[in-house]
């Protein structure tokens, strides 16, 4: 389908993120979902900080710091996280209204400006955002233009406490939540039900550090980077940022997580001397532009 002119394109745009974010008008789109299980409570994740605590007690001793301290959470805080993401469950995307605006201006900017390349997501859970940005090639006329779904299909890796310390931390938390795991099938057919899975939606199923290197993407023009570990950023970067072209966009969900994200973000801007300014989009996610 092509949809011409702008009221169409935004009408149709504002459909498909109406299923994306499980609205009951589109209840028979987003019934691919799992099921809603019962509310996590501030008194567990009490006891799974205090758990933490045991399990990296000899990272946190050299520290003379808490899990909790080291996570940047308390447990009413992290009740409210975890339920954010566990009981919506309808939602095929975490991303707020905000965070999908900011996917559609940067789709329309580089499509209407020509930037050549792909459209990828680095962390996809149940699809959501890249329904979105396949649906906005569809509304704006990205023509020849991929949709790469990157992601593990078994939810989120068990970072080294070496490594990172807070992500290792919030990976023993994210265990409440079955650590995002999500199914190649259900995002299949949740693109399906959309009308929208076709051979412009390319999948990438594996960790991130497999699939990425070897992945044949020529050129990306929009990267939108939400695996939340540091690993995981500086796997996407290495892999993809060398294939954004000029005037091209990087999105990055987590930057303003209590994870390792930001750090990653921050080392491969200072070692690749990346001075184009970091634009917030919320409290959490930044871009910047490739420069010309
Ligand atoms: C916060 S969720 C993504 C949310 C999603 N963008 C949305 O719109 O709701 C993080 C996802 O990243 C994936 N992930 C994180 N690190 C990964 C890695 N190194 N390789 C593959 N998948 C990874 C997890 O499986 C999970 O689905």
């Amino acid at each position: 389908m092509l949809v011409a002119d702008d009221e169409r394109a935004y009408a149709y745009l504002a459909m498909i993120r109406r299923y994306i974010g499980g609205a009951a008008d589109t209840n028979d789109l987003a019934q691919t979902a799992s099921a809603q299980t019962a509310p996590i409570t501030a008194d567990d994740c009490a006891e799974r900080l205090a758990d933490a605590d045991q399990v990296f007690a000899e990272w946190l001793a050299p520290l003379h710091r808490t899990a909790a301290e080291v996570a940047g959470i308390e447990p009413a805080r992290m009740a409210d996280a975890l339920n954010h993401m566990h009981h919506e469950s309808r939602r095929l995307t975490m991303c707020d209204d905000v965070l999908l605006d900011n996917v559609v201006e940067l789709a329309r900017v580089v499509i209407d400006e020509r930037v050549p390349g792909d459209f990828i997501e680095t962390g996809v859970w149940r699809g959501g955002v890249t329904i979105l940005m396949r649906a906005a090639l569809t509304a704006f006329g990205g023509f020849g233009r991929n949709v790469w779904v990157a992601d593990s299909f078994a939810g989120l890796p068990a970072p080294n406490p070496a490594t990172d310390l807070r992500d290792a931390i919030w990976h023993h938390l994210m265990r409440a939540v079955g650590l995002l795991r999500s199914d190649l099938a259900t995002v299949r057919e949740a693109f399906a039900r959309a009308g929208l899975l076709d051979r412009r939606v390319r999948f990438l199923p594996g960790w991130f550090a497999d699939t990425l290197p070897d992945a044949p993407i020529e050129r990306l023009a929009l990267m939108r980077l939400d695996g939340d570990w540091y690993d995981s950023t500086r796997d996407a970067l290495d892999a993809l940022y060398p294939r954004l072209s000029p005037g091209g966009f990087v999105i990055v969900d987590d930057y303003g997580l209590p994870t390792g994200c930001a750090r990653a973000v921050d080392e491969y801007r200072a070692v690749h001397r990346i001075d184009a300014p970091l634009t917030r989009v919320n409290t959490q996610a930044v871009y910047w532009r490739k420069p010309w």
